[in-house]
């Protein structure tokens, strides 16, 4: 049965890492239109490949950004190490010179991600790019069936040195091979490359938007739901226990886009981050720095809120599970560790005056979750640790309370109740 299969310990640890910082920053960072620009503006590769003489990389601090992910509750970075346009931040060791080392940056920026990383006890994840628009200049989605399996060796020695020169890695996340669908990407090949160098790392392969949650090879140890939702993982039929991940842009873009003003608000990033958990699933949150890979303003700032939120819950926010079989209303939902549940109440009213607030109401019942069999023994708002008194029909196994939701002076957005049951 789907549901007795039990997660490797590596898996286990990557669905506890919780919450995750994307980065998307290479050469395209400069141009500040989208990490696409290369494709969807049409730019020659001799023309393109020029923006790596303005690449200083001056304003990335790889410390600061581990101390900013650790700070929002993340646990992970998954950098963008190579993405479409060819160009590495590792040192490509003689492959190709179109590299960081043979910029102006003339530094290894993997690195130095991978060293801040050490630093804040965060676990580096490598974003590799599968498809690539400069590699002997063409396009690999246009290659003979015969460049692109010379291409395939370069990729895989490209993936091989980021498996020996950096250390324990946490995980590979690959990207394009949608790309090519009828291609034999020679997946046994990579996978089995990198299980030889790196054995407990994960392994994620993004399916791409049109196929969200979907499995593929065996050794891929998450699915993804690109820029997307998280929707409740079915193992029906897995020979493994997979774990999921969702990866969201906060505007439009992965890339730095100058003038993508459309970004989400905290309380977006807060809801769909709880959303992520409640599926059981990982919440990827994607940032992009600027031209010499600065963290933009905005960015910064929705995480810092983002880490308050996941301060006030953080028991409630890695290790719980979501339950089978109980259904809340709306938004809301359960998790699980041991014996305490984690209601996770979503869209709450406020309490206050009606002079000063609109829409300030007395008590409203909440919660009835049905199928819910745990015997209560106590419950308080993890936030401030008040009380909240619970009725239980116990034949109904049903579980309701009232609230008045958020009192005057704050509003968490998503609030979580601690449940312990006997
Ligand atoms: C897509 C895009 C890419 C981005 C990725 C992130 O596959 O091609 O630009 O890196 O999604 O999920």
């Amino acid at each position: 049965m789907a549901e007795q299969l039990i997660p490797l310990p590596r898996i286990a640890a990557f669905e506890n890492l919780g919450l995750g910082l994307f980065v998307h920053w290479g050469l395209y960072s400069q141009f500040g239109v989208g990490e696409w620009t290369q494709k969807i503006h049409k730019r020659p590769v001799a023309e393109y490949e020029k923006i790596a003489a303005t690449f200083t990389a001056a304003d990335f601090d790889a410390e600061d950004l581990a101390r900013t992910a650790k700070n929002a509750g993340m646990n992970y970075i998954v950098l963008t190490t190579r993405h479409h346009e060819g160009f590495s931040l590792y040192d490509c060791c003689g492959l190709n010179d179109f590299d960081a080392v043979h910029s102006p940056a003339k530094r290894d920026l993997v690195a130095e991600f991978v060293a801040g990383c050490r630093k804040y006890g965060i676990r580096p994840f490598f974003y590799h790019t599968m498809i690539d628009w400069h590699w002997e200049g063409q396009e690999t989605v246009n290659l003979s069936e015969k460049d692109f399996g010379r291409y395939l060796d370069y990729l895989c020695a490209s993936v091989e040195i980021l498996c020996k020169n950096y250390g324990e890695i946490g995980g590979f996340w690959f990207d394009g091979t949608w790309s090519r669908p009828k291609s034999d990407w020679q997946l046994g090949r990579l996978y089995g490359l990198i299980r030889k160098y790196q054995p407990e790392t994960i392994i994620v392969n993004n399916t791409g938007l049109e196929h969200l949650g979907e499995y593929g090879h065996p050794e891929v140890d998450s699915v993804t739901f690109e820029n997307n939702s998280a929707k409740p993982m079915n193992r029906t039929g897995c020979t493994k226990y997979i774990a999921a991940e969702v990866c969201k842009t906060m505007n439009y873009h992965w890339g730095r886009s100058e003038n993508d003003f459309a970004f989400l608000s905290p309380r977006d990033v807060i809801e769909k981050a709880a959303h992520s958990r409640g599926c059981g699933a990982n919440f990827l949150l994607n940032i992009g720095p600027e031209a010499q890979g600065r963290i933009p303003d905005y960015e910064r700032s929705v995480l810092a809120i983002l880490g308050k939120w996941v301060a006030l819950y953080r028991e409630a926010i890695y290790e719980p599970r979501p339950v089978t079989g109980v259904k809340c209303p709306g938004r809301d939902f359960i998790l699980q560790a041991g014996k305490t549940y984690y209601y996770f109440a979503f869209d709450l009213d406020r309490q206050g005056d009606s002079n000063v607030m609109q829409s300030a109401h007395a008590s409203a019942l909440r919660g009835v979750c049905n199928f819910f069999t745990g015997k209560v023994k106590s419950a308080c708002w993890l936030d401030d640790q008040s009380a909240v008194e619970i009725v239980q029909n116990p034949d109904a196994g049903v579980l309701s309370f009232y609230t008045p939701g958020f009192t005057y002076g704050s509003n968490t957005v998503v609030r979580v109740l601690k449940i312990e049951t006997k």
